[in-house]
Order: C-alpha cells, then sequence, then structure tokens
C-alpha cells in the first residue's frame, strides 16, 4: 500500500514539474521534452501519414511469405480442405513512403527533408501539405528549400502572427524591424539589400500601420523622410516634424519629385566626379544622407480628373520612374503603398512596379491584386495572400529579391506612437532646401 502511494506522489510530482516547466520556461520545454515526443509520433506514423495523402509509391521488393498449398490425396477423403503452409520467397507489391530525413526543431515547430520518389515533384507535396499539417495537428506545413530529388516539410505548431511584439527600431542605418515571420524571425527590411517597396493590400488591411513602423523604425536614424500623401495629407501630416518634405496636392507632388530628381542627378555628378559607382564608396565627408520616400495612396499620384491634368501625370509618372530606377544606388528609397497598382492606373505604372523589388502584399479584395504584387512568384504565395482573413489586419505575405516568400505580420503602431516617434526625433530632420539645395549634399553631423 505504502508502495502504491509514493508510486503516486512520484508520478503527481512530476507531472506538475513538467506542467510547471511548460508553463514557465516553454522554450526549453520544447526542445527538451515536447519535441523529443513528437519526433518519435512524426517518424512512427510517417508511413500512415504519407499513405493518406497519396504520397507513398508501389515497389516489387522480395519477402518470405506463407503460402496455403492444398494437401493432395487428403482433400479427397474429408468435406474439409486440408491445407499446409509453406514459407517461399516471392516478389510482391510493397507500399513504400518517401524517405524522411533528421527531424530538426524549430522554435514553432520543426523541419525535415524528404526524399522524392521517382515520378513525383515539389507541387505533389504543396498539395498534399495542408493534409499533412491536419495530420500532425499542427497549423501549417511548407515546402521550403526545393533541391534536385528532396524537398524540405517545414511544419509549424501555432499561428505565430497572431500576437506581434517587437519593436520596429534595430539601430542599423537603413534598417527597419517592421514584425514578425511566420517561422518566428523578426521581419527586417533593409533598404541597401533591397532598396524599393510595393505595399498593397485592400483598405483597413494594415498598410498605413506598415508605414507608420517604418517611420517609427527610421525616424531616430540620420536620414531624411519624405512623405506623398495626397489623400489630403490626413495620414502624414502629422508626422510632419520629422518629414523634411511632404506633399499633399498634386502640384506639391509635382514640385517634390522634380526635385528629388535633381537632387538624384546631383548626386550621380558627385559620384562621377569622385569615380564612384554609387554614394557609399564615396568618401564619408561627401556621403549624402540617404532619403526615404513614402508614398500613400499611389493611384491618387496617377488620377486624372480631365484631360488638363494629362502633362502634369505623365510628369509625376515620369519622375517618379527615374527615382526609382537611379535611386538604389545614390540612396534614394521608395516606399509605395496603394490599394491597386495596376496598368489600368496609367502608362508607366508597370514599369514603376517591375523596379519595386520588395513586395508586401496584405488582404486583398480580388486575386488580380494579389496576382499583381507577387505574380511572378510561386502561386502558393498567391493562394496565401488570398487566404488572409480580414480579422487580422496587418498580416501579409512579403517578398525580397530572391524570389522566397514569406508570411509575416507587421507589429502594432497606432498613429500616436509614430506621432510620438516623429516629435521626439525632430532635431534629426534635415532642411528640405538645405539637402536638395547643395550639390553634392553633406550629411550633417547627427
Ligand atoms: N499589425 C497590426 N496589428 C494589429 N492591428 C492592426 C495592424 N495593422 C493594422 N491594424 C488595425 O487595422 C486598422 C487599419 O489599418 P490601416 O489604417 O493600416 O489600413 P490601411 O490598409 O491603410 O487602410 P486604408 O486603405 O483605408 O488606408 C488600424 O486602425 C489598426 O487598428
Ligand atoms: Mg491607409
Amino acid at each position: 500500500m505504502t508502495d502504491f502511494v509514493l508510486v503516486l506522489g512520484v508520478l503527481a510530482a512530476a507531472a506538475a514539474g513538467l506542467w510547471a516547466w511548460r508553463r514557465f520556461h516553454p522554450v526549453s520545454f520544447w526542445y527538451g521534452v515536447g519535441f523529443p515526443l513528437r519526433a518519435v509520433l512524426v517518424y512512427l506514423t510517417w508511413h500512415h501519414v504519407a499513405s493518406g495523402c497519396k504520397l507513398t509509391r508501389n515497389r516489387r521488393r522480395f519477402r518470405l511469405t506463407l503460402d496455403a498449398i492444398p494437401v493432395v490425396g487428403l482433400a479427397s477423403r474429408s468435406a474439409a480442405t486440408v491445407v499446409e503452409h509453406k514459407r517461399r520467397v516471392r516478389r510482391v507489391d510493397v507500399e513504400r513512403s518517401p524517405r524522411l530525413g533528421l527531424l530538426r526543431p524549430t522554435r514553432l515547430g520543426w523541419r525535415m527533408r524528404l526524399r522524392l520518389h521517382d515520378g513525383q515533384v515539389p507541387a505533389d507535396y504543396e498539395k498534399a501539405a495542408e493534409g499533412i499539417a491536419h495530420a500532425w495537428r499542427v497549423h501549417s506545413v511548407r515546402v521550403v528549400d526545393v533541391r534536385p530529388g528532396s524537398v524540405t516539410l517545414w511544419a509549424t505548431m501555432r499561428d505565430p502572427l497572431v500576437e506581434v511584439a517587437t519593436v520596429p527600431e534595430t539601430g542599423e542605418l537603413l534598417t527597419v524591424r517592421p514584425g514578425k515571420l511566420e517561422n518566428g524571425r523578426d521581419w527586417v527590411i533593409d533598404f541597401r539589400t533591397v532598396p524599393h517597396w510595393l505595399n498593397v493590400g485592400a483598405t483597413q488591411s494594415g498598410k498605413s500601420n506598415l508605414a507608420n513602423a517604418l517611420l517609427k523604425g527610421l525616424a531616430p536614424q540620420p536620414v531624411a523622410l519624405v512623405g506623398f500623401d495626397l489623400k489630403g495629407g490626413v495620414e502624414f501630416t502629422p508626422y510632419a516634424p520629422r518629414l523634411s518634405a511632404l506633399a499633399t496636392t498634386r502640384k506639391e507632388s509635382v514640385d517634390l519629385l522634380v526635385d528629388l530628381v535633381v537632387e538624384v542627378e546631383d548626386r550621380m555628378a558627385t559620384c562621377r566626379a569622385f569615380g564612384a559607382r554609387n554614394v557609399w564608396t564615396l568618401p564619408e565627408g561627401l556621403r549624402p544622407m540617404p532619403i526615404v520616400v513614402l508614398v500613400d495612396e499611389v493611384a491618387e499620384l496617377f488620377l486624372m480628373a480631365d484631360k488638363s491634368e494629362k502633362d502634369e501625370v505623365a510628369k509625376t509618372a515620369t519622375a517618379l520612374l527615374r527615382v526609382a530606377q537611379l535611386g538604389r544606388a545614390f540612396a534614394v528609397y521608395l516606399v509605395v503603398c496603394g490599394q491597386r497598382v495596376g496598368s489600368d492606373l496609367g502608362p508607366g505604372v508597370t514599369a514603376l512596379r517591375a523596379q519595386l523589388s520588395g513586395r508586401v502584399c496584405h488582404r486583398v479584395n480580388d486575386p488580380e491584386t494579389a496576382n499583381m504584387a507577387l505574380g511572378d512568384l510561386d502561386p502558393a504565395a498567391l493562394d496565401a495572400a488570398r487566404a488572409i482573413p480580414a480579422e487580422t489586419p496587418g498580416v501579409c505575405i512579403v517578398a525580397g529579391q530572391d524570389g522566397s516568400w514569406h508570411r509575416a505580420r507587421s507589429v502594432y503602431v497606432p498613429e500616436h506612437e509614430a506621432e510620438q516617434a516623429a516629435r521626439d526625433y525632430t532635431h534629426l530632420t534635415p532642411d528640405w532646401e538645405t539637402l536638395v539645395g547643395s550639390a553634392p549634399a553633406v550629411r550633417p553631423a547627427a
């Protein structure tokens, strides 16, 4: 009896210990207990899962079989058939599942490499991914890192984008951390790697929130921020203390874009004079201050109320395209937001879009918009963009220029926080006239 009580006590203590471990240190609990258990389950059930998801293949293999052979002579004397069992080696059809590699834990799940059967393609696994996710009882399974003859499956236990807690400020020049990626890593935008960004999404999908996060992240840095807000300036006017220039009408936009083009040309001339290919190879003292241009609702820049505006719109389109084409090397970066950014807006939009190599696609109402933003990527990215629900604003598909894509969510940055950052760093705002007036523009001591 005392033994029984002792065993019960030990079991209860172990359960309480595990509960406390999981509760107070979930990360080490996952690596120490959760993941090894999951790994065993995955290996044990893989054959059934693969078979259910139609990923198995039949192979002919030699197997030892037990055959029932009627015994001649005996059968005729009794009603029951008498048989004798004999072992035999023969070729039979065997169902083989794709060979599993080593399961590697990640913070939110695991990754594992799979060897494709002959005749299989990665698309077969993409099709099966949802079924595998249900079989494993995980949030999602994605096919990543496709190599000849093998794919990597990446399972995530729960959606890490339900709550995003991070700060946009990174402390590194031209680098912002606007949110989190689905794999649990930080979503980092580095303008020196991907200079121009297109940010699309339906209304209330989180475009302006992303712009707020970028503004908050860039505000403490020695960069000039410029805004185009043709929605009457309601979005960006509160951030005016940190903006070196803000255009809220078409006339102002044309003037500001002309200034920007002149500035880019000045920087180009400086680089040429010093034999530099871009501003980063100029001597430190001559290196101009980077400019990040935020455009909210780009369609407004291209809309024409009547024919008289045609020239202005054409001028705007050309100037914006020039800034996009030349800006990269001369530290002028674009973030273009819009609900739709398609050729229907006018000539020049498709060329502009082609220059915006960084893509962010929030929830969209129509498949064409997702297509415009992510069209040249893997079709699974389009499906993921179309599946973003309305109740999670800020969730988006992010694609850099290397062709890979991620589900991500921006951290919530309400207007008052961005306004506060704009006020706190007003002293870092370079004066626009000084910035574009002096050639070469010299970086003021921060
Ligand atoms: N990352 C986020 N996390 C939580 N809530 C968010 C996030 N992004 C946006 N929201 C919420 O969604 C609302 C709409 O976002 P936002 O204003 O950025 O949309 P929008 O795409 O700019 O819409 P519009 O096209 O009308 O300007 C915000 O007021 C905010 O409450
Ligand atoms: Mg908005």
